[in-house]
């Protein structure tokens, strides 16, 4: 599976550090929504779905987490722990969250609004749709 990492530019001087996220410059869709996880246990793993069209970019940027992705045919392991790196979360990959450190941020920057109508959350469904896209 082509895991997609984006290289954030981080601006830093002696005061510290910043980021930029601008919209079809370094984030390549029009952003319509930011979400942020925060406060989540240890033991928790979360997600457990995937999307119908939604493009969107993880960005820890505080702490760490890790993300399983499955595209239908294989899975994969990454780990966010920089706040200077995005990972592409594309339609049709299932994906997880766990191993949040106590102090992680994970923002999403989404390309739609929130519809629940584009969560695929069976499983079952997910290998169907995906296999058939491919
Ligand atoms: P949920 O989809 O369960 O989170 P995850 O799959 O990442 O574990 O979302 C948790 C709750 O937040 C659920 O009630 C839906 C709501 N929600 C919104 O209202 N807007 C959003 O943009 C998102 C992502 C979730």
């Amino acid at each position: 599976m082509d895991v997609k990492l984006i290289k954030l530019q981080s601006h830093g001087d002696d005061r510290g550090s910043l980021v930029a996220l601008e919209e079809l410059i370094n984030i390549p869709f029009a952003i319509k929504r930011v979400y942020y996880m925060f406060d989540t246990q240890i033991e928790v793993r979360r997600g457990f779905h995937a999307h119908k069209r939604l493009k969107q970019i993880a960005i820890a940027v505080r702490g760490s987490c890790k993300f399983m992705l499955d595209d239908g045919k294989e899975t994969q392991e990454v780990c966010l722990d920089n706040p200077a790196v995005g990972l592409c979360l594309d339609p049709i990959i299932w994906h997880e969250m766990f191993d949040f450190s106590e102090d992680c941020i994970l923002m999403v920057l989404a390309d739609q609004v929130y519809d629940e109508s584009d969560y695929i959350r069976d499983y079952a469904e997910f290998v169907k749709v995906a296999n058939n896209a491919s």
